[in-house]
């Protein structure tokens, strides 16, 4: 492995922290307005939406549910394995709820298809799901999230909850990992 600093590591910044806070302020009212009545489950899936969870639940006027949820699909590696494991289930009964899964990134689109069935499965009364990045590029438009922050070209993204191999999470901007750093 060759982490080394940011400023060897980071080719260039994507989104700063000034644009990251204006867009999820906006979906934060987006959310807002489509569930002020519906006390709507908001699940974290862990590590990688960390921050946006945090921030956009901030960023919302209304009554909601906080919850936590792990999936492992990507080893430490840049690259999908395929296999998407729960690792940390929820605590909460979502039967009968209004649920929304906060995701990270799509990529393959594989975590999100799996979570939404594994979770549709329990009954709730809706289940959507909102991811603050989105490779479009490289997954079928019918994968398509509810609610996305920014979509963004097929490059390997770093900072905001985001990791390579568990480092970089803690960038307070969106910053593109050169190539040779995981190659
Ligand atoms: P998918 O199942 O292929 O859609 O992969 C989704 C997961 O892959 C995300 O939750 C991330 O953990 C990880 N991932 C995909 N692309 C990136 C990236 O550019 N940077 C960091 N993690 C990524
Ligand atoms: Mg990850």
């Amino acid at each position: 492995m060759r982490i080394t600093s940011p400023s060897n590591d980071i080719s260039h910044v994507l989104f700063t922290e000034k644009q990251i806070a204006a867009r999820v302020e906006a979906l934060g009212m987006d959310l807002t307005a489509e569930y002020r009545d519906k006390k709507p489950v908001m699940v974290c899936v862990l590590k990688g939406a960390s921050f946006f969870y945090i921030d956009l639940c901030r960023q919302m006027d209304c009554a909601i549910d906080m919850d936590f949820i792990s999936v492992s699909s990507y080893g430490t590696g840049s690259k999908s394995s395929g296999v998407v494991r729960l690792v940390k289930d929820l605590d909460t009964d979502i039967t009968g709820r209004h649920v929304i899964l906060v995701e990270d990134i799509i990529d393959s689109g594989l975590t999100l298809s799996y979570l939404r069935e594994f979770f549709g499965s329990r009954k709730p009364a809706s289940i959507k799901t909102i991811s603050f990045l989105d490779k479009t590029a490289r997954h079928a438009s019918d994968l398509k999230t509810d609610y996305c922050g920014f979509e963004i070209p097929d490059e390997f993204v770093v900072g905001y909850g985001l990791d390579y191999a568990n480092y970089y999470r803690n960038l307070a901007y969106i910053g593109v990992l050169k190539p040779e750093v995981y190659q």
